[in-house]
């Protein structure tokens, strides 16, 4: 079934555990996510980037997740979210065709533009009884060339700041900067960065009321998602294990049979690719069994 995103997140919230966050771009993708959240009886949130909103349309991509959310056999609650929504178009866009959740990613502006764009945001998306991300310090990953820790640390969310961003802006949930690193370049180049959780610490205990949002957490080890979600990680953002999950069942099966021609036969396995990391994760989050 379809639910507002704060349906999810509140009874995270109370019970103590994370809601993946899974970025999809098209049917096969949304079947995956749903199929693997409805086998463990877990709530999932499904997101769609600016990126896959050109790429399908934004009506197509929200009816596909709506009808494969609502479909009847679905008991599970899945929550429809924007991610890294870049301007307050795309913010209302996605809230005019019902999303209850968007996130306003003004994260690369100086702090005080960071606040202002994204309470415009924040206020419109209330006004509409949505919910709204913030997002403050910068993720690094795709663009960069050097990437090391010390490379990344001026980037990190400032545990006194992200208390004045979450005052100023409202915001519902909060996505931080502690050493996440979006991207394929963590798994063919630099490797999976760990995670600062002291800084972790000193936001959640600055703002303990507050839902954390970890992105770029692909490749991240259960040692460091479960003390994330003890210190307050909420939301887990995945996309690059899915693509690279789905992108290599279709080469295998196409590699392995030259003959083969119905586009089902080749999309079958890249679903249940889908499904099998979603299905990971889940566990992964301590979100399995809680429906
Ligand atoms: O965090 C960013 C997401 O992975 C979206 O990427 O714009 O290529 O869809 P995309
Ligand atoms: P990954 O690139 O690590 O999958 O991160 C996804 C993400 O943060 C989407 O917002
Ligand atoms: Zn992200």
């Amino acid at each position: 079934m379809l639910v507002h995103i704060k349906d999810l997140i509140k009874k995270a919230q109370k019970d103590g555990y994370a809601v993946g966050a899974f970025n999809i771009f098209n049917l096969e993708t949304a079947l995956g996510v749903v199929r693997a959240a409805s086998k463990l009886g877990a709530p999932a949130i499904i997101q769609v980037s600016e990126t896959t909103i050109e790429y399908a349309g934004l009506k197509a991509i929200t009816q596909i997740v709506e009808a494969v959310a609502k479909d009847e056999k679905v008991k599970v609650p899945i929550a429809l979210h924007l991610d890294h929504g870049k301007s307050f178009r795309s913010v209302a866009e996605c809230i005019s065709v019902g999303f209850s959740s968007i996130h306003i990613d003004a994260s690369e502006l100086p702090f005080s533009e960071n606040v202002l764009l994204t309470k415009q945001a924040v206020d419109y998306a209330h006004k509409h009884g949505v919910w709204a991300q913030g997002e403050l310090g910068i993720l690094r990953g795709v663009e960069d060339k050097a990437q090391t820790p010390e490379d990344m640390a001026p980037f990190f969310t400032d545990p006194e700041e992200a208390v004045d961003f979450v005052a100023q802006t409202s915001v519902d949930t909060l996505a931080v900067s502690i050493g996440n690193m979006h991207g394929i370049k963590k798994f063919r180049d630099v490797g999976v960065p760990d995670l600062d959780l002291l800084r972790l610490k000193k936001i959640h205990n600055n703002l303990p009321a507050t839902p954390i949002v970890l992105h770029g957490a692909s490749g991240i080890k259960k040692n460091q998602i479960e003390p994330a979600i003890e210190l307050g990680v909420r939301i887990i953002n995945i996309d690059t294990e899915l693509r690279l999950a789905f992108t290599n069942a279709v080469r295998e099966i196409l590699n392995e049979n030259s003959l083969i021609y119905d586009p089902r036969q080749v999309l079958t396995p890249a679903i249940a690719a889908i499904e099998k990391i979603v299905e990971e994760k889940i566990k992964m989050f301590g979100s399995a069994g809680r429906y």
